[in-house]
């Protein structure tokens, strides 16, 4: 079959196209014949090897010579031991810790996985599982009134998470670049802020609730920008960032009513079937920036990891 595969970190042409052996299955385990598997910022992450914590299952090398995560297509073999699925079943899920979705074909341990819902695309299915479960679990605390700001609001989880705050009745402040501007306003952003002009941390503060997707400022700034008992999470950042919050966040936070800390997205389909249910009603928009084929997968990549896109990305295996 054919794989894009890498041996080192580094930039997108350090990708090729390659015919490598068909995967098998190990107990617990299924194959899916891969339709569509979009591209998150973890896999721009994992094929640049930053920030640092993109290098935790290698450090000089990758662990897994195929990225993509988020996939969806027709399960195709069942290994033993697997009772949820069988072979040509439509599903989906994020296989964030095998990978191996830029390929034709992916194995997947059936707990990943969720049957997809017959309203929705494979192309559509793909762009739901990881962006949304970071998306549902950043927004869960949202409550009508409350002012909730998402840095980085322009990508795959910001799109959603801007919707599910929406929904939850709150007053919605996106944070991206100039140009997903209009994008945000699009998905239902009241206020947006173009982070190269402006602080959040100074401009329309403070808010209640922050989901940040990418994190890069002090925890006096996240401080700053959050109102009295109010919450910032971050998903994603700078490791350094990260390492701030982890330890002086907290404490800064509870010395001054506030709550500081790291989002540790749950994982698992309890985590992201709800808002596919969302989906599948036409409650909620799904955004696909561009669809690519196998052999553009540099290019997705690219597009995704320098900040091009708007919403999701999605390689297409099967469509040549
Ligand atoms: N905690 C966990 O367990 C877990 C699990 C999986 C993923 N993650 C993380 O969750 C995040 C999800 O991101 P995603 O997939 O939604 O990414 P994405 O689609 O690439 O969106 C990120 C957005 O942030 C914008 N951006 C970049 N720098 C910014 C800044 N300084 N201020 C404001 N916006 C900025 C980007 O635009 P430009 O670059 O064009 O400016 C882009 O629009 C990633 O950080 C990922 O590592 C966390």
């Amino acid at each position: 079959m054919k794989a894009v595969v890498y041996d080192r970190y580094g930039p997108p042409d350090v990708l090729r196209v390659e015919e490598v052996p068909l995967p098998a299955p190990a107990a617990g385990q299924v194959r899916v014949k891969v339709a569509a598997t979009s591209v998150n910022l973890s896999d721009w992450e994992g094929l640049t090897g930053s920030p640092a914590y993109a290098r935790l299952g290698g450090l000089r090398a990758p662990s897994r010579r195929t990225l993509g995560s988020d996939i969806a297509g027709v399960v195709d073999e069942v290994s033993h031991g697997v009772t949820g699925f069988q072979v040509g079943d439509e599903v989906y899920g994020d296989n964030l810790a095998l990978m191996g979705g830029f390929a034709e074909y992916a194995v997947a341990p059936e707990s990943t996985l969720a049957h997809k819902p017959t309203e929705l695309t494979f192309t559509e299915a793909s762009t739901i599982p990881q962006a949304g479960a970071i998306a549902m679990q950043g927004t869960h605390r949202a409550v009508p009134g409350c002012r909730v700001l998402i840095n980085g609001a322009g990508g795959g989880s910001g799109s959603f998470a801007i919707q599910l705050a929406k929904r939850l009745g709150a007053h919605v402040t996106g944070v991206d670049n100039a140009t997903k501007q209009d994008f945000m306003r699009s998905m239902g952003a009241d206020e947006v802020i173009d982070y190269r002009a402006e602080d959040f941390s100074r401009t329309g503060a403070p808010y209640d609730l922050i989901l940040d997707l990418v994190a890069q400022r002090s925890v006096f700034a996240y401080r700053r920008a959050l109102a009295r008992g109010g919450r910032y999470r971050c998903a994603g950042g700078s490791v350094r960032t990260l390492l701030r919050v982890l330890t002086a966040g907290s404490v800064v936070g509870r010395a001054t009513g506030r709550s500081i800390g790291v989002l540790v997205v749950k994982q698992g389909p309890s985590q992201f079937e709800p808002l596919a249910a969302l989906c599948a009603a036409g409650d909620i928009r799904i955004h696909i920036d561009r669809t690519f084929a196998l052999d553009d997968v540099p290019a997705a990549l690219a597009h995704v990891g320098e900040g091009r896109a708007l919403g999701k990305v999605v390689v297409t295996p099967q469509l040549g």
